[in-house]
């Protein structure tokens, strides 16, 4: 089950800078869907540990080292990148990072081929967002290198799952059974509630969701959460509620009357949150559209996690790429 999306084999005897690409199977982290509650636990542990690393100001490990990445950033974005570079120099490893603009593919190459030629230049990991749901398969089953899912269209975002989860774990004092998050907005063209739902689920903690009707999938139940008709509904007695960024991009016209109409309806501002438990948490993906999905007194709030989310990002990217270039997650030297 496991190996459908992080699949495991023995480490190449050599690693390095030079070492032979020896082996087709390697470790991936594709998505969240089919990870073992315990391969999360030993993830989520040892992104603490280098999080303890990091806030000292120290390298989070040599874990890295003599390893080449490369990020291929095929959509836009901030945190998501940056953390995966900081990760990445913090465990010393070499790496490059490129996107559609300036590079081949505007000339015509497919994406393997671009890929391909990354990886025939030695390189261990590639670290993929594409607006393609499945992307990062494809690439699995096709480069000989370890494969990450930065966020493949509208499916999966693991990395983000797991800061997810490392956030709501510190919040809910490790404990997930018997917590409640409502997740609130974009649910159909959102990777991050996606992988979200799949990480708490097999944490143990339950999810409501609710937004637009427009904005939800018609299978949304089989996800394994409950929907709540109103935002009220969904935040009254919840630990933990997540925005999420409308995803105009991949809407097409039509999906929503406006954003004042979103913001009055759905938009979590200070009223709602107080419907929440006393210690409740404010949770964004990010990037926020303040006065949209979260009001901007909410977003700054003492309830408001948004800036811890991306500070663990880069702790846990440190333990995936670690454990993609070693086979053991926590390789804190
Ligand atoms: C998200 C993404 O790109 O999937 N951002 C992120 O990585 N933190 C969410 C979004 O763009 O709305």
């Amino acid at each position: 089950m496991e190996h459908a999306t992080m699949t495991a084999c023995p480490a190449p005897a050599e690693v390095g800078i030079f070492s032979p690409a020896t082996s087709t199977r390697r470790r991936h982290l594709l998505g969240l869907e089919g990870l073992m509650r315990d391969r999360i636990v030993a993830l989520l542990d040892a992104a603490a540990r280098y999080r303890e690393r990091l806030r000292a100001g120290r390298f989070a490990s040599d874990a890295l080292r003599g390893f080449a990445v490369c990020n291929a950033f095929f959509e836009d974005s901030t945190r998501t990148r940056i953390s995966f570079e900081l990760a990445e120099q913090r465990l010393g490893a070499f790496h490059v990072t490129f996107g559609e603009a300036g590079t081949s593919l505007n000339k015509g190459e497919t994406l393997l081929d671009t890929l391909r030629v990354v990886t025939s230049m030695r390189v261990d990991i590639v670290v993929i967002r594409h607006r393609s749901a499945g992307a990062p398969h494809y690439l699995a089953n096709n480069l000989d290198a370890s494969v990450v899912n930065a966020g493949d269209g509208e499916h999966e975002h693991p990395t983000q799952g797991l800061l997810d989860l490392m956030t709501l774990r510190d919040a809910w004092h490790g404990r997930f059974e018997g917590r409640r998050i409502a997740i609130v907005g974009d649910i159909a063209h959102s990777r991050v509630a996606r992988s979200a739902m799949v990480g708490l689920e097999a944490m143990g903690a339950s999810v409501t969701v609710c937004g637009p009707a427009t904005l939800m999938p018609a299978d949304v139940e089989a996800l394994g959460c409950d929907v709540a008709p109103t935002i009220e509904d969904a935040l009254e007695g919840a630990d933990a509620v997540m925005a999420l960024r409308l995803q105009r991009e991949r809407m097409e016209r039509g999906l929503l009357p406006s954003s004042g109409e979103y913001a009055r309806v759905w938009g979590v501002n200070a009223r709602r949150v107080k419907r929440m438990k006393p210690d409740a948490v404010v949770m964004h993906p990010g990037p926020m559209n303040r006065g949209i999905e979260i009001t901007p007194d909410v977003a700054d709030d003492g309830r408001s996690v948004v800036f811890d989310q991306t500070a663990n990002g880069i702790a846990v990217r440190c333990a995936v790429l670690a454990w993609c270039a070693t086979g053991d997650a926590g390789a804190v030297a």
